[in-house]
């Protein structure tokens, strides 16, 4: 068993300093961080989820995701890199699709509940995915975006189109974690 990662400055820490015989993957299943550690980087908003950035560098980008009941991202991809998800707290829904920008068109392959300490795993070849806190509590969870990437692109349901959409935040904590 590896020691787990308690603090997200140990994260920060870890994900700078990775030795070659290490991935992002199995740094992220090490996260065991207290929920009450992502308290003062907590934001709701009533209209839809928060993003809001803890670390940004060249190499990758740390994201803390805030989701009241029923809310859900839209359909995305990765813009080409690779993202990883861990629940820190409550419980998240992850739908995966394929989709082919030239149908114009995606197709539900699978659902997947993820419980606190589940991490999810995604690059534009396994698809595109849209995560729903499909229960009646609060979800947190952490994004790891590896580059971090400026557009990406969502499926509008409602259109039936593939939209670019540029990155934007919530919150910027970046001041903190220097
Ligand atoms: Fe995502």
């Amino acid at each position: 068993m590896k020691t787990p990662i308690k603090s997200i400055k140990e994260l920060i820490h870890e994900l700078l300093n990775m030795s070659v015989d290490n991935t992002y993957g199995s740094v992220m299943k090490r996260v065991d961080i207290d929920p009450l550690d992502f308290e003062p980087y907590i934001s709701w908003n009533e209209d839809h989820h928060t993003r809001n950035l803890l670390y940004k560098c060249s190499e990758f980008e740390l994201l803390l995701a805030c989701s009241l009941p029923h809310q859900k991202t839209a359909i995305h991809n990765y813009g080409h890199q690779q993202g990883w998800a861990v629940v820190i707290s409550g419980e998240m829904t992850e739908v995966r699709f394929l989709g082919s920008e030239s149908f114009n068109s995606v197709v539900e392959i699978s659902k997947n509940i993820l419980k606190p300490g589940s991490v999810s795993y995604i690059n534009d070849y396994q698809g595109l995915h849209q995560f729903i806190n499909s229960n009646d509590g609060k979800t947190l969870t952490l994004h790891l975006f590896v580059l971090p990437f400026e557009r990406y692109k969502k499926y509008n349901t409602e259109t039936e189109e593939f939209e670019e959409v540029p990155i934007s935040y919530d919150n910027d904590f970046r001041d903190e974690f220097k």
